[in-house]
């Protein structure tokens, strides 16, 4: 099994990713909002890269049929029902909804991941659920994460670590290029401390300057939304819970 992995969407090449699965990894915060949606019975997700774009959009759903969700800067877009903090799509919140979400990275990565055959969407509360999916696979692998701004951003390079750890744990044959190989040594020497190493790194930095502490904590637990979220067609959708069919 072949595994590239880019450091930002900006990295993509449609060349290099149309015969790979593609897996998007946003840890902070926008693939960690939409598992969790889709785990607690959200019917769909759409990801829009423009906040006109989802508005347009919701204009095609029925009242309380959907929720229109995301951020820019991090905070919650006016008139949006929620912001990006994973724990505000509650099972009250998101059963058989719709969710229209849009994030300054992590959707717009999704949508860029489109050129793979196949796009699914992790982070660390479904990274045994992705593992199990790609082994089951057993095809060569893109891990896209959607870093901050263009820029590499450290939490999604420790999921892709974690990613990686876990395909080699099931004794794999795998080849990684260098940030790969960078990405797995870094797991490997912080998953007792996730908060730790990422404390000083910016996006970590900045969501705790604005008190979202609890989605700090609930972004880094591993395997608490055991899911794996494909996305085919401009939406997201569950495929199936790998716990309840062992
Ligand atoms: C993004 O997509 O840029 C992020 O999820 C930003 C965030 O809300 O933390």
């Amino acid at each position: 099994m072949n595994i590239i992995v880019y450091p930002t969407r900006n990295y993509i090449e449609e060349r290099q990713l149309k015969d790979k699965v593609a897996v998007v990894i946003d840890v902070l915060r926008a693939t960690s909002t939409i598992i969790t949606a889709l785990y607690n019975g959200c019917k769909e997700v759409i990801p829009a890269d423009e906040i006109e774009e989802a508005v347009r959009l919701a204009k095609n759903y029925e009242k309380n049929t959907f929720i229109l969700g995301g951020e820019r800067n991090a905070e919650k877009i006016e008139g949006f029902h929620l912001s990006n903090s994973p724990c505000e799509y509650s099972r009250d919140q998101v059963e058989n909804k719709t969710v229209l979400i849009t994030t300054t990275n992590g959707t717009r990565a999704i949508k860029r991941a489109a050129y793979a055959k196949e796009v699914l969407l992790a982070s660390f509360i479904n990274i045994t659920a992705i593992c199990d999916y790609l082994e089951a696979l057993g095809q060569d692998i893109a891990i896209v994460c959607a870093g901050t701004e263009g820029r590499f951003s450290a939490d999604d390079v420790l999921a892709a670590g974690a990613l990686i750890y876990g395909l080699h744990k099931k004794n794999i044959p795998i080849e990684l290029d260098d940030l790969g190989l960078t990405a797995k040594f870094m797991y490997e020497h912080s998953m007792d401390d996730l908060h730790g190493v990422l404390s000083q790194t910016t996006h970590y930095s900045l969501l705790k300057d604005m008190g979202l502490q609890r989605d700090l904590d609930d972004c880094l637990r591993l395997d608490t939304a055991p899911i794996v979220p494909i996305y085919s067609d401009g939406i997201v959708r569950a495929w199936y819970n790998i716990v309840d069919m062992r």
